[in-house]
Order: C-alpha cells, then structure tokens, then sequence
C-alpha cells in the first residue's frame, strides 16, 4: 500500500502559507452548478468571485461544468480546443454519442476552463433516464417540471462525463467532482451507484423545503424540528426535486453548506449535519488611497441623481443634495427576501420624517426581477425629457457664449441684458413646457406582465406611498437586474451600489446572502438580519456590528410588527446621520473586507476537498484536520473612535454636530481616523471549520 499522503491545513494566515506536505498535480478538480456562465443568483457570484483562487490552486486542472446557453456563451465564453487529452478523448466521443459539449475560457478574474453542456440537444434520451432514475431509486419525475427534466439530464451527462473521463485517462485519476445544489446533485448520486473514482462534495446553498416552507405562512425556525417532510414536499408539489436533493446530501463524501443557520435546517429538512461550513468569500479590490471608494461612490452618486433628475421631471420639489438612496436586491421572493416589512417600515418612515419635518428625501429602490414586456413609456420619457432640457442648456449656454466672446473681441464688456435674446427664451419655455406632467412620478420602470397581482406593486397601493410631492419617502421599483446597456439606468449592479447609501436586506430566509456582502466590500453600510447567514456570520465576528455600518435586525426573537418597528428605527437613524458621519460609518464599514475574502474563506473549500479525497481514495490521501482549523471566534474589536456606549456608537463621530455638514477636505482627517481604527486581520484569525475524522 503506498504511503498515504498526509492533507492538512496548518496556517490561517493567508493562502501563500498553506502547508504543502503533498501536491494535488496528479488530481484533477470538476465543480459543477448550473450557475456557471449562467446567472441566476447568488450560487453564480459563488462561483464566479471564488474562480480566480480556485485556478491559482489548481492551475491547468480545474474544470468547471455548467449548461450550455448561447446567449451567455456568445458573452462570457471564448471557446478553445480542450488541453487536456484525456479530456478532449471524453468530449469527443460524447460528441460522437448524440451529445453537444463544448470546452472553453470564461472571461472572467482567473479565467478558468469550463465545459458547457447543451442539455436541450440530448433531451431525447430524458424518458430513457427518467426510467433508469426511477429503476434505480424510485425518484419519479413527473413531465410538466422543466426544471426537474434539465436535473435528470445535467445529472445523467455530468456524471457521464467524469465516467469517460475516468476510462479515458491513461493512469487512475483522482477525481474530486464538487457539485452545487440540488439542480447539479444527480450527478453526485450517479458517480456513486457507478463507483467512479470521484471523490465527491455536495454544497447546498438552501434547502428546497426550508425555502418553500419560509415563502409560505409558516413559523419555520420554531417548528423545524416538526415538519413531516415528505407530505410537506408532496404538499408542495416537490416531493421529486426533495428526493434528489436529499439523496445527493446523503451520497456525497462531503457535505457542506454556507452557514451555520443552514446547517441546523439541512440536520433537520435533509437529515444530514454538513461537516463543514463553507462561507461564500468576495473577491477584494484594494485601493491604493484610502478615500478611492469614497470617490466612487459620489460618482456613481451623481449617476444615480441623473437618473432621479429624469425620474421625477416635474416634481423635482425636493432637494437632490439631501436625498439618501436606499435599495433591496436579489431573486425575487417577496417575503424570504424581506421585501414586504421593507415596505411596511418605509410607510412607517415616510410618516417619521413628515412629523419630524425632515428636509431628507428617502428614494427606496427594489431591484427585482419579475416578468415584464419591457420599460414603460413614462419612464423613457422622463430620460428624454432631462435629456431635452440638458441639450437646452447646452445651446442657450453656447448662444451665450458666443455673444460674450463677440463683445470681449471688440473691447467691451457685455451688455448683460443683451445676453437672452427671444429665441433663447421661446426655446426655454418649451423646454420648461415639455416638463409639465398630469400623472406622479411612476413606481414601476417597466410595464409588468402581473401587475394586479404582483406583491410589490399590490403592497405599494395599500400602503399608499404613491412618489407625491407630500412623501418624504418615494419608491422605484426596477423589476430587471440591472446593466451598464439600460437605456433607463446605465449602470452595472456595482456601479448603482457604490452610488447608494444603504443596503436594506431584511430576509427571512436567507442561507448567506450576497447582497449585503458586496455593500460591505464596497463601503456601503447595509441591514441584514439575525436569519441570515452572513447577518450571524458577521455578529459573530464583530463587537459592535453597527458602528460599523452593519445593522442586524433581530428576526429570531420578535414577531413581524416588532422587526418592523425596529427596522423602521434603524432607517430613521440613519436618516438622521449628517454627511459627515456617513462619510465615517463608510470607511468603518470598508474595513470589514477582509472578513469576506477569499484570501481567508477559500481554505473552507481546501478543506471539503482535502476531506473528500482522504474519504473516497483512503490508501493515497490522509486528511489531518489541525487544531487551528477550529473554532477560535477571531472578532472585530469596537472601533477605537467609537464611544463605549453602544447607545452613542450607532453615528458616532468625535467632536462633531450634525450641523456640520461640510465633508470636503475632512475626508484626510477621517483617513486619519480609519488608520486609527485599522485592525489587522492577520493577526490569528481563526474561523469554525467542523471536522468529521476520514471514514
Ligand atoms: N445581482 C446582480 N444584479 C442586480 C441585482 C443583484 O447581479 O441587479 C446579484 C448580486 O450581486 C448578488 C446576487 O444577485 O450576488 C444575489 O445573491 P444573494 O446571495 O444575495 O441571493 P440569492 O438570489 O442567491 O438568493
Ligand atoms: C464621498 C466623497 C465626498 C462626498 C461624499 C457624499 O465621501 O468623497 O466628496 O461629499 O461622498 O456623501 P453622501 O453620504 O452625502 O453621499
Ligand atoms: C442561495 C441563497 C443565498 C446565498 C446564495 C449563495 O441562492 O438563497 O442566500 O447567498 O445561494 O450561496
């Protein structure tokens, strides 16, 4: 037998400091979700931000395996002739079998190699493995869920791709195949029953029960320990999809999930404890000079008040310079996603700053995809006009120009009143006329296929927040992710963050939650909540979380009139934040980064994959879990220019007034402050990793 090889993780401290008793050069890596190259939601920014690390580890031998969508692939892929031979025999000889797989770059930070299947092109043989999945485990999955057929063939090609793999390399390979939910687990399930030489490691990011049960009226956290699982998935029509998500969990080598909230639902939804937890990372950008964010943000600002400028043409009553921008982001899951009490708290608000007189304009932005037939015609005319009237400016102010230059030519001052002549002022009343409106500014930028029934929309008419002159509070909903080719809003999701001013995701149910993450590396401060995975992930890691512009909305403990009290509370604080302090609260909050990078979260992945190669090849590999993979709750300390009192800490500033409005050339002094406040992450930094010693 030869020596096994001994996989361990010896250094938290940074990648370049892995232990490297062994090299993975003869294993090879496949990962495969149905998000890569293909944008669904967070399972996507997952693997798209974690690539670059990913690549660095395994160089010319990571593999990622996703669909095959023409429009992604016209976009995203360049496609190349397979380098590795054994895998160009595989592809090749499916392709000579009635499949359609194609090998390729996908453009993006790291720029790994993925295999794209078209599933559409083998739907032929779905009766075939429908049977074979039924003969094999009685998982019957009925026609009408096209979601369900492309996992019945994404399961069955994947897993027939790493069995030609297998026979087609010339030495045993050591596979390790980690596969990303339910959609991808079929194929997990089928390395099994095969005994392919995979080593395999299965991430939920959810549970398809624990999601639907959440979306629906139930008391989930109180009574997960209850639910009859399978006639709550047979209720819901999802008793198949269960199935294979279950059986995946239960095949695989490894298990994981991203957070420890979704580990206790897995124990009781899935029937199995993942061991370990794998947190979903951010690739950081560092910026050189620390006010850089800073600036981005009052560029993407300026953007984002264009917008409004045309948005709201004529009834522009309120002042821009005062205007917070607030936004919700993600799938869209009206009340998972925490949509519904963000409402509720913006009613509550808007009569907040009414009573209180504020001269703050709250714009509320909802971006969140639903069915429509495109943008209306209100909102495109709203751009045309500020457009019209920009273009206006511009020819009076050359007109202008011209006269002023003719007088200094000939020695003379200009005669002022000389300056407008009439045609400048007819072209400017139409201009000013083109402005006039019957109807408010709309809430909706696009016409909606639901309307009637769409819940946004159907919270929007009962609370009544209507964006009249009266409301202190406006909202716009964008139900499109959004892009920097929108002739509306031509922004990149990242650009319209680093505009805005604050995150609001106050999810019921939400496994980790990539929304709030990215506010976070962008500077931005953002609301999460106590059911969330990255709400938990960063109260357990620091002191004081909102000093630090992470608000966490206790939605464990209170019923939903209480969180909506106090999250209508957290927005009306900070409401009340002067320029100043938010311009503190930023670099506060920016400092968090190296929490949620890679750098540090990936070695949660090294692990699952170092465990399962010691499980599934136990003659060749030995995982050594060590002692400071364990728990050792590193926490961000309370910033140094933070009072002691947490009731002072929420918009501390030292010797400021909220009078003081006035930021520029103060950003050096808060530099000075955040350098200050720096804490160093190198310093031991240990985070939970639960080990299961090798079977
Ligand atoms: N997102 C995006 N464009 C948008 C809005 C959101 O790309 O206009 C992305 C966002 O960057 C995030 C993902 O959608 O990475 C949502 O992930 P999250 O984990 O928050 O929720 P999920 O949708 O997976 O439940
Ligand atoms: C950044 C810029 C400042 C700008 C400020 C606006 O800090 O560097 O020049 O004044 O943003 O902050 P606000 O929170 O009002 O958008
Ligand atoms: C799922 C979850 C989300 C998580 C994402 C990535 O879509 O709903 O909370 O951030 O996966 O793990």
């Amino acid at each position: 037998m030869p020596l096994a090889r001994s996989l361990s993780v010896t250094s938290l401290s940074g990648l370049e400091e892995w232990d490297e008793e062994f090299d993975l050069e003869d294993a090879v890596l496949f990962e495969i979700a149905w998000e890569v190259a293909n944008k669904v939601g967070g399972i996507y920014t997952v693997i798209q931000t974690k690539a670059r690390m990913t690549s660095e580890e395994w160089g010319e031998n990571y593999f990622l395996v996703g669909p095959y969508v023409e429009s992604n692939v016209r976009t995203q892929v360049e496609l190349i002739e397979p380098t590795n031979p054994a895998l160009k025999r595989t592809i090749d000889k499916m392709n000579s079998s009635g499949c359609k797989v194609y090998f390729g770059r996908w453009l993006i930070e790291g720029s790994p190699y993925v295999v794209l299947i078209d599933v559409a092109f083998t739907a032929w043989s779905l009766d075939r493995w429908k049977s074979e999945l039924w003969e094999l485990c009685d998982i019957g999955v009925p026609w009408f869920d096209r979601e369900a057929n492309d996992a019945v063939l994404f399961g069955f090609l994947t897993a027939w791709l790493l069995g030609e793999y297998a026979a087609q390399s010339e030495e045993p390979p050591h596979i390790v195949a980690h596969f990303h939910e339910w959609l991808a687990g079929l194929g997990l399930v089928l390395c099994r029953h095969r005994k392919l030489p995979v080593a395999t490691i299965f991430t939920t990011h959810a549970t398809l029960l624990g999601r639907y049960l959440c979306a629906g009226n139930v008391d989930f956290y109180n009574k997960i320990e209850d639910f009859n699982l399978d006639k709550e998935a047979g209720d819901r029509q999802i008793y198949h999809r269960y199935c294979l998500e279950r059986s995946a969990a239960h095949c695989a080598h490894v298990f994981t999930t991203v957070s420890h909230i979704t580990a206790i639902e897995a124990e009781h939804l899935l029937m199995r404890k993942p061991d370990i937890i794998t947190p979903n990372g951010l690739n950081v950008k560092k910026f050189s000079a620390m006010h850089e964010f800073q600036n981005l943000h009052a560029q993407s600002k300026n953007r984002i008040q264009e917008f409004i400028r045309g948005h709201f043409y004529g009834h522009l009553d309120f002042n821009l310079d005062k205007c917070l921008f607030l936004f919700i982001a993600g799938r869209y899951e009206f009340s998972n996603k925490g949509a519904d009490i963000f409402l509720e708290a913006l009613a509550r608000l808007n009569y907040l700053l009414r009573v209180n007189h504020s001269d703050v304009t709250v714009i509320a932005f909802f971006i969140m995809p639903a069915r429509t037939n495109n943008f209306n015609v209100e909102t495109l005319k709203g751009q045309a006009v500020r457009k019209q009237l920009w273009d206006t400016a511009q020819t009076v102010k050359e007109r202008f120009g011209k006269k002023l230059y003719d007088s200094l030519l000939v020695g003379q001052l200009p005669d002022i009143s000389k300056m407008l002549d009439k045609d400048d002022f007819t072209i400017m009343k139409r201009a000013i006329f083109a402005t006039q409106r019957q109807c408010q500014p709309p809430i909706c930028t696009h016409n909606m296929l639901e309307d009637s029934s769409d819940p946004i929309l159907n919270c929007v008419r009962r609370i009544g927040l209507f964006n009249s002159s009266a409301d202190r509070v406006k909202i716009i909903f964008h139900p499109e992710f959004l892009s920097s080719t929108s002739p509306l809003l031509p922004m990149d999701y990242e650009e319209f963050v680093r505009g805005c001013h604050l995150g609001v995701f106050p999810s019921y149910y939400e496994p980790w939650g990539y929304t709030p993450a990215e506010c976070t590396v962008m500077g931005i401060p953002s609301i999460s909540t106590n059911l969330s995975g990255f709400g938990c992930f960063m109260e357990e890691h620091i002191a004081d979380p909102s000093a630090y512009g992470i608000y966490i909305l206790d939605r464990r403990h209170r019923g939903v009139d209480e969180s909506c009290n106090q999250l209508t509370s957290f927005l009306f604080q900070f409401c009340k934040q002067s320029r100043r302090q938010r311009i503190i609260q930023r670099n506060r909050t920016e400092r968090l980064s190296d929490l949620l990078d890679w750098r540090y979260l990936g070695r949660y992945y090294v692990a699952a994959r170092h465990m399962a190669l010691a499980k599934a090849f136990p003659d060749t590999y030995l995982y050594e879990p060590q002692d400071s993979t364990s728990t050792s709750g590193f926490r961000y300390p309370r910033p140094a220019s933070v009072p002691p009192s947490p009731a002072l800490s929420r918009h501390s500033s030292p010797r400021h007034s909220e009078a003081e409005d006035n930021d520029e050339d103060e950003r050096y002094d808060e530099d000075l402050e955040a350098e200050k406040d720096r804490v160093n992450i190198r310093q031991p930094f240990t985070l939970p990793v639960k080990n299961k010693s090798p079977a």
